[in-house]
């Protein structure tokens, strides 16, 4: 990583610099690399600003997981063609994995686009931005040979942060492995992602420094499949132990591991696990080590094993009951997490019947619930999408009653009892209030001192909803 992002404030670009403004849809990895870009920027001279009116450079990172992602870009996109006629100098970009999907169709369907730019191409988006600008000048040139595609996607290379990439506040995401090796068939992220590329530990503790120096106390280490995290290393040779003396690469409990000694860092949270890849040195790790959560996001998806099948997702639920066994066996208070999807091609009232029944055997502490959506190019594009969209929007709101009611169940359990949270912020709403997280993931608020935020704290559950507690210092 790059030496450079201790930037003094000499260094800052002056208000005469161009500016750059990124709009962010999607999942986490998405803020983070928006996070990413904007160091980039600055440290090729650029300022940051959260307005669009003052930006000059437009930059949409964007998502292509669900149709409606995607409309929503073309929406905001759609609104900046005024702007580009009154403000002919404007460089407006689309970044990410729609970007990654569409390619060129992008310049057809919104003509003021400049700049496209897929999900391995980030790092070079100062010198593309650059590159549209001087094409600009270039007498001779027609609109349409102004404009620039960068969608390689072979290109070796590991994101990371550069120049003053932080926005500030005591929580920051880490990308530690980008891509999926997995081929669910509904899922479009292996076709925007790419294979699996991890970056090596060290690299990755820098980061976590640097961050921690900044004053960053949690860390959300991502992923698309984070605890596949190291599988595309080499293997090390002979007489080179990971985790607790195992032969074999690194993997996510050594990542863990290193990150634990980091000083000042206080939390590390995961996100998103596959059950595949649930190890039984992880789940000790998860044991072991006291600053990560012990509540993983480990999606079920489907609740009915010929669903699953067609999913590819490569697992049966038995399969699945035995990981989630395996990390309780290990780590008896750990919580567990899912996303499911309801109406995937030849979804039956059984099938669907058996995703109320997995989410209550299973009792997820959170729930996220999905329409399933046919993406253009993915596999599943060949099945039917049989499943009409009344009875989708039906078997959503089952779930979510099904949700609601396991987690408030959840939630519920823990009143009266006393536990260990990690304060995290005040909330917006009340700044009297304190939002924090038990150490195995569960939401709590709580009337309690500023000064406290970012401390451990006993707490006492008074109140549960579906959502989290509400409770007390304990002293
Ligand atoms: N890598 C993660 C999920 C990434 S996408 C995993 O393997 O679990 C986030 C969520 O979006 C998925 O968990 C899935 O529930 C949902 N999703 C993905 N593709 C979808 C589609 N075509 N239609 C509806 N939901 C989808
Ligand atoms: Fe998509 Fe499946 Fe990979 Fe998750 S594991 S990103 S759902 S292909
Ligand atoms: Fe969307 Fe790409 Fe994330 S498709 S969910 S932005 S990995």
């Amino acid at each position: 990583m790059s030496t450079t992002r201790h930037q003094s404030s000499a260094d800052a670009p002056d208000h005469e610099a161009p500016k750059v403004h990124v709009v962010t849809f999607g999942c986490q990895m998405n803020k983070y690399d928006s996070e990413l870009v904007e160091g980039r920027f600055q440290r090729a001279g650029y300022g940051v600003t959260d307005s669009m009116d003052e930006a000059d450079v437009l930059l949409f990172n964007t998502c292509s997981v669900r149709d409606h992602a995607e409309e929503r870009t073309w929406s905001w996109v759609g609104e900046l063609k005024r702007a580009k006629e009154k403000r002919p100098d404007l460089v407006i970009g689309l970044m990410g994995c729609m970007a990654q999907r569409v390619e060129a169709e992008a310049f057809q369907r919104a003509a003021h686009v400049d700049l496209v730019a897929g999900t391995r191409q980030f790092h070079h988006l100062p010198r593309l931005v650059e590159e549209v600008r001087v094409r600009r000048q270039t007498p001779g040139l027609l609109p349409k040979e102004m404009r620039l595609l960068a969608t390689d996607m072979e290109e070796d290379v590991i994101v990371d942060r550069e120049g003053e990439a932080y926005r500030g506040g005591n929580h920051a995401y880490l990308a530690v492995m980008r891509g999926c090796d997995l081929n669910c068939t509904y899922c479009i992220v292996p076709t925007t992602r790419g294979r699996v590329r991890s970056r090596p530990i060290e690299d990755l503790a820098q980061e976590a420094e640097w961050l921690v120096g900044q004053g960053v106390q949690v860390l959300t280490l991502l992923g698309q499949t984070v605890n596949s995290y190291g599988e595309d290393f080499d293997k090390p040779g002979p007489g080179q132990p990971t985790y607790r003396g195992r032969q074999g690469r690194p993997s996510l409990a050594d990542l863990l591991e290193r990150m634990q000694a980091i000083e000042g860092l206080e939390r590390i949270r995961l996100i998103t696990l596959h059950p595949a890849y649930v190890t039984r040195p992880l789940a000790e790790a998860i044991r072991d080590l006291s600053k990560v959560d012990r509540f993983l996001p480990l999606p079920a998806q489907a609740g009915s094993d010929e669903v699953l099948k067609r999913m590819k997702r490569g697992y049966t639920l038995d399969l699945y009951r035995r990981r989630a066994d395996l990390l309780r066996e290990v780590v008896p208070d750990i919580e567990l997490g899912s996303d499911w999807i309801v109406g995937f091609c030849g979804e039956s009232d059984a099938d669907f019947a058996g995703s109320e029944a997995f989410l209550e055997e299973q009792q997820f502490l959170v729930n996220y619930i999905f329409k399933y959506d046919p993406r253009p190019g993915t596999r599943a594009d060949d099945h039917v999408d049989d499943v009409a969209d009344v009875v989708k929007k039906e078997r959503n709101q089952r779930l979510l009653a099904v949700s609601e009611r396991v987690q408030r169940r959840r939630f519920e359990a823990q009143i009266g009892k006393t536990l260990p949270a990690f304060l995290d912020s005040l909330s917006e709403r009340d700044e009297r209030v304190l939002l924090g997280r038990t150490l195995t993931g569960m939401a709590v608020s709580l009337r309690a001192p500023k000064g406290l935020v970012g401390t451990t704290r006993d707490v006492i559950v008074d109140e549960a909803g579906a959502f989290g507690m509400a409770g007390r210092l304990a002293d």
